[in-house]
């Protein structure tokens, strides 16, 4: 089969937010290093755009788009910033070492945001408009502009307010499905008609911003992009605000698997898509649903007879792309307490995964000490370490050891010392049950207010000996962090994953200026 001529017109700029986005639905908190983790991963793969954060949100978002901007060899770096001037020149500032920068700035334009979001007429949102897009472009070429809740717009205004972008200078305009509330066709109509009836339309490119509220973003993305829009929103994992946004590895393979008919092309390495899920999932520790598209653990599985039977006589039978297509490596290699260093590099590069220096050595340790408890280490296993290791690399609170009398002679009890920013600390509580007395030593020690919202437990792997992967998520006030712990010890995984949940809210409480997110999309 020889490979479609790729035209100039048919690229699609693939624009990432799952920093900003992302990072901003409830729980998907990332420490500094994991931003520039994932920002690093994402320019590898090919991104053209990557919204690295919300500058004037806090400190923290601040620095990261900064040093994002530094760090970057490729991609373009974008920040966001409201329709205020303190926004934008603050946005420009955090991505002024960026070799190529954007200013990404918005307004609602629907009646309804306007109206009691904005308490605004439309007259002074228009000007508002001219306003921002003016400002931003003092300080970069490249300006985007975005109509909050564009898609539940009246066309005449949202065209007029388009327009008037345009001739501001806007080079990108976005109009983003804020609440996930169109359809395919609706989409693709909305699009058609604004470049249609938009004088400049042509001084500009087109961009789609997708919610999965109703589970249509990726279909409406690709909609948007057949009624004329060459750019599109997306996320890994398609995390994001609520139900989350167009998932970036979803929208890449469908245009690359159907292109005969989704005829547009993007400079995605789509080999990259699985170790940018699998890092995604451990820093936000967002597990990946076991038969999400492209990237779930089920996505090239066959269990069934008849479908096993056919793949064994042809792969083609029941696979419409190869697992190795989208960056999952089929290893042979089986670890145990015998595997060396040379194995594990190995074995983690086959993963997917990239550690060097002190992270290595860590997770080298821990892989001999789990080897020592465990007959066979899976891919599973390592995964969930490394993921682990990678998720508390900076965490100011660590679990030093713990010991728990548990039975049908309650109550149960549970010893605990941690190390608090180097300081250790011991501590011994009665609960009802074991996890209730670990608990119960962890509030003593870290004295809190966050309320328990879940707690999960499931095994790694099979067998009595597998791991436990235990979830959870702590809530304080408008804050939501989820956390993974994993050990073969299920108390141990239970310590972990909640101490891991305080660390991130901790990070997330020196972060956040209420004043400057209020307002945040
Ligand atoms: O969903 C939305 O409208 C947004 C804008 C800021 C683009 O995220
Ligand atoms: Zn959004």
């Amino acid at each position: 089969m020889t490979a479609p001529t790729q035209s100039e017109t048919d690229r699609v700029v693939i624009f990432d937010t799952t920093l900003r986005d992302g990072e901003q639905s409830p729980g998907a908190t990332m420490t500094h290093e994991e931003k520039l983790d994932v920002a690093e991963v994402l320019d590898q793969m090919g991104v053209d755009v990557i919204e690295a954060g919300f500058p004037i949100a806090s400190e923290g978002d601040f620095f990261a788009v900064n040093e994002i901007a530094k760090r970057t060899r490729n991609a373009v770096v974008c920040g966001l910033a409201r329709a205020a001037f303190k926004d934008i020149d603050r946005c420009a500032e955090a991505i002024k070492p960026a070799a190529r920068k954007r200013i990404h700035t918005f307004l609602s334009t629907s009646p309804v945001h306007m109206k009691h979001k904005l308490q605004k007429e439309p007259h002074e949102v228009y000007e508002m408009v001219i306003a921002q897009v003016t400002r931003a472009r003092d300080y970069t070429d490249d300006v985007e502009w975005s109509s909050e809740d564009g898609t539940r717009t009246e066309i005449d205004f949202l065209c007029r307010c388009v327009e008037a972008a345009i001739k501001a200078g806007a080079t990108t305009i976005n109009i983003p499905d804020t609440v996930g509330y169109t359809t395919p066709e609706e989409y693709y109509t909305l699009f058609k008609t604004v470049r249609e009836r938009v004088p400049n339309s042509d001084q500009a490119v087109f961009s789609v911003h997708c919610h999965d509220d109703l589970g249509m973003a990726v279909a409406n993305s690709l909609a948007g992009v057949r009624g004329g829009a060459r750019q599109i929103e997306c996320t890994i994992n398609g995390i994001g605000e609520r139900a989350g946004n167009t998932a970036l590895e979803e929208v890449v393979m469908a245009m690359k698997v159907r292109n005969e008919v989704l005829p547009w092309w993007t400079g995605i390495d789509a080999t990259m898509l699985t170790r940018a899920s699998k890092l995604v999932s451990a820093v936000t520790s967002f597990p990946v649903q076991y038969n999400k598209a492209i990237v779930g653990r089920n996505a090239f599985a066959h269990e069934s007879g008849i479908h096993q039977d056919g793949m064994l006589k042809n792969a083609q039978t029941y696979e419409i792309m190869t697992p190795e297509s989208v960056g999952v490596k089929q290893t042979s290699l089986v670890m145990g307490k015998h595997s060396g260093r040379h194995a594990f590099v190995r074995k983690l590069e086959d993963l997917g995964y990239k550690l060097a220096g002190n992270q290595l050595e860590d997770a080298f340790v821990r892989f001999k000490a789990l080897a020592d408890r465990k007959k066979h280490v899976y891919d599973e296993d390592i995964e969930a370490l490394v993921d682990e290791e990678i998720a508390t690399a900076q965490d100011r609170i660590k679990l030093q050891s713990l010991s728990v009398i548990a039975g049908t002679h309650g109550p149960q009890r549970a010893t605990m010392k941690l190390v608090i920013d180097g300081r250790t600390v011991i501590e011994e509580c009665e609960g009802n049950g074991p996890v209730d007395a670990v608990f119960n030593c962890i509030k003593a020690l870290v004295p809190h207010e966050a309320m328990l919202e879940l707690y999960q437990v499931h095994a790694v792997t099979e067998g009595t000996d597998a791991q436990a992967e235990v979830s959870v998520r702590l809530s304080e006030a408008d804050k939501t962090v989820t956390a993974k712990g994993a050990d073969p010890d299920t108390l141990v995984a239970s310590a972990k994953a909640y101490l891991g949940a305080l660390n991130k809210l901790m990070i997330k409480r020196q972060r956040t200026k209420p004043e400057a997110m209020a307002a945040t999309p």
